[in-house]
Parts: C-alpha cells; structure tokens; sequence
C-alpha cells in the first residue's frame, strides 16, 4: 500500500503563503505525514483510491490544519472565580495583585499541590482543548515561582504528551510575577532567576521557550532585557507578555533582540508597531484576557496589518485572566470584539501560531510534507466554526497520521 489513510471529498481550508480554499479535495497521508493533495469532482473515486490502507470519506466537509494554541498557562492549582465579582464590587486587576491576590494566589495553591493532581486537573483542561480541534499547545510555567514549583509545572506540561494526542511546546515564564519575600528587593530575586534558574532549566532541557511579564505591576523593562539576555545565551527562543496595561516597550525590546513573538500588546504604540514589522516577531492576540478583565483599549489591530506584522490568536488560557479552555470561544471573541476576519482568524490558530512556536515548517497548514495533523469539522466553512462556538462542531481529530478516539 501506498499510502496508510486517505481523506476524501473534502473542502480544505488552509493557509500556505495565500489563504486556500480546495473546494473539493483528498488528502494522503502516509505515516505521521501529509504525502498527497489532489482535487477532485464531488464524489469521483481516484484512481489511487485502492492505494490507501483506509479511508475516510469527508462528504463534502470542512477540513483544516489542526489548530495551535500558541499561549496558555493550562497547568495551575486553585480557583480564582471570585475575582471577577470582586471586579465587578470596582476593585481592579492591578489592586487584587498588589494585596496578593490574583497571579500569587495562584503561586500558593501550586506549589502546595502534588505532580499527580496537577496533572490530572491538566489533562482534563487539555482534553477539553483537543475535543475542539486543537492538536498542538504551548504551556507556560510561571504558577510557581521557586525552583521546584517551576520544574513541576513544566514536567506535567510535558507530561500531557504521554496522556493525550497533543504536542506540547513548553515555556519557562521564570519572571512572571513578585513573590512576596523579594517585594522590597526586586532585582535580587531577577538575579536569583538569571543567575540560578534559567541554566538548571536549560541543563535539565524542561523548556523551549522563555517568557515574562513586563509591566507595571511586574517587571520592568530593565529586568527582563537582563534576563531574556541570559536565556538567548543559553539558547532559549523568547517570548514576552508586552504592554497588556501600560505601555513599557517591552515588545520592541523583545523583538529586537529576536522574540519569536510578544503577547496581549493592548497599549503597542504605532511607532513600536512600525519598529516591529522589520523583525520577524509575531503578534500573539488574547481577547479572551481583553474580554475578561473588561479592557477598553483595543490592540492596534489595523496598524500591525497595515505593517504586516503576523498575528495570531490565543487563548491565553489561565484561571485569573482568561479561564477558558475553548479556542474556537477565544476565535469568535477575536471576531466580535477585535473585528478579525475569518481569514486573518483561521491563520491566527495555524500558520501563524505556529511560527510563534517556531515549528511552521512542520505544522500549521495543510502542505505536503507536514505533519498530518488535521481536523474534520461538522459543518462546510470555518466561519460556522467561529460564529457557533459551543455547537461541538469538531467530528474527527488526526493527530500525526492517526485518527484520534476521542
Ligand atoms: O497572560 N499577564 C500575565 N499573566 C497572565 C495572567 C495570569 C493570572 O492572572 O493568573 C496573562 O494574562
Ligand atoms: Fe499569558
């Protein structure tokens, strides 16, 4: 046999350099690879049907790139709904965090909770997450602040591999916020992370990225240039949560120092934004935290499209800021409240999440040669799948070749 599973009459939606649509197509895959595409007429056999080991008949469905979540924060302990009613009594995100709350309670329910059940709350987040189309995921650390909590957050997420069909890409987001004994001498515990931290999480290889949150109520600037210096010199790829609610140019920073992306970027300047599009730093969009925290001030969505600045969408999944575990959710709310097109959307949770990821030669579109990670939807276009979130419209999974027993 030829091939091991054809995929026939379907309407393939993906993006490569252009948006494609094949209204009518097949797909071949052989082994953990897409080795075949064709179009053909509604309901014409190939010729090399009989060359495929099984198949799968589409009758006339949409089938698109396994989608990318390319920024969450899945692993984590705790609840922290009565947040959002203490916003909602005028109390603000900021203040929650400076009296210990928000991120830091978090910290405190994570480091006390054992590797088993963080793993099983994991899965189940990440089950939730591949039922609706989502075969790829990147996780942060970040919920445990010392050593230990750090390389527990980041084994479980990669734990998660050996669990479901999901590939993970792991981020060590070693400055993500102040922990309560370093609050009057912020630099010491940076110090603590550069100095200590980063090379025990490159010696033991835990993650591929690094990350941290530059803000007002984190860190400036300053710190995280010193610390994204170290990890580039460690061979870490970067990333960088920037001005989500201040504008501290952390973004332009990060991407000229090579940041395969900046996140959330609420108050990104113009001028940043024309800075930026002479890198090759992808724009990561999180309206599930805009919606959440009920922000106001919109991304400067037209001017990274005017600058060509990629962007992708994420859910920035995480129980203070975006506690949803639904990128089709966050893809409507990236229609609705940030006016993205259906386009711009379906290569915002592929292609473009994955040069995020740094693995765009491998994934995020449907191309000879990639991995076969596919999905088959219960509907014929992509916009259905964006405008009805919660209609459970993900029929079949393929994940590397295999179809998924969901
Ligand atoms: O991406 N901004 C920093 N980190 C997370 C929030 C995490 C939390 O509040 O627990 C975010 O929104
Ligand atoms: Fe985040």
């Amino acid at each position: 046999m030829k091939y091991d599973l054809q995929i026939k009459n379907v309407r393939i939606a993906t993006v490569n350099n252009e948006n494609q649509i094949i209204p009518c197509g097949r797909v071949f895959i052989k082994g953990n690879k897409i080795a075949k595409i064709e179009c053909h007429e509604e309901n014409e056999d190939s010729e090399i049907n009989i060359f495929a080991k099984k198949a799968i008949d589409g009758k006339g469905l949409l089938l698109t790139p396994g989608l990318i979540d390319c920024h969450t924060h899945m692993v984590f302990a705790g609840d922290r709904s009565n947040e959002l009613f203490l916003r909602n009594r005028g109390e603000s995100y900021c203040s929650i965090t400076k009296r210990g709350g928000g991120i830091l309670s978090t910290v405190k329910q994570t480091q006390i909770t054992e590797f088993n059940l963080l793993e099983n709350s994991a899965v189940s987040r990440a089950k939730t997450m591949l039922k609706q189309g989502v075969t790829t995921i990147e996780i942060k650390s970040g919920y445990g602040l010392n050593l230990n909590t750090e390389e527990k957050i980041l084994k479980v997420a990669k734990a998660l591999e050996f669990s479901l069909p999901i590939s993970v890409i792991t981020t060590y987001l070693g400055l993500h916020a102040i922990p309560e004994k370093y609050k009057y001498n912020i630099d010491l515990y940076v110090n603590k992370v550069i100095e200590r931290y980063l090379p025990v999480i490159a010696e033991k290889k835990l993650a591929t990225f690094v990350d941290a949150f530059c803000d007002k109520i984190a860190f400036t600037k300053h710190q995280v240039e010193r610390y994204l210096n170290k990890a580039k010199q460690l061979g870490f790829k970067l990333k960088l949560h920037a001005e989500q609610m201040s504008d501290q140019k952390g973004a332009l920073m990060a991407a000229k120092l090579g940041a395969h992306s900046v996140d959330h970027l609420e108050y990104l300047s113009k001028r940043d934004c024309l800075e930026i599009s002479k890198m090759r730093t992808v724009a990561v969009l999180l309206p599930g935290a805009y919606y959440y925290l009920k922000e106001v001030k919109l991304p400067p969505i037209d001017t990274l499209q005017e600058y060509k600045i990629p962007i992708a969408i994420a859910s920035d999944a995480n129980p203070g800021t975006s506690p949803f575990f639904s990128l089709p959710l966050i893809m409507n709310m990236a229609c609705v409240i940030f006016g993205l097109d259906s386009n711009d959307i379906l290569k915002g949770v592929t292609l473009n999440a994955a040069r995020a990821l740094g693995i765009s030669d491998n994934v995020g579109s449907v191309e000879v040669g990639k991995i076969a990670d596919l999905v088959l939807w219960k509907t014929k276009s992509f916009e259905r799948v964006i405008a009805s979130p919660t209609e459970e419209l993900c029929s079949t999974i393929i994940k590397e070749g295999k179809i998924v027993k969901l």
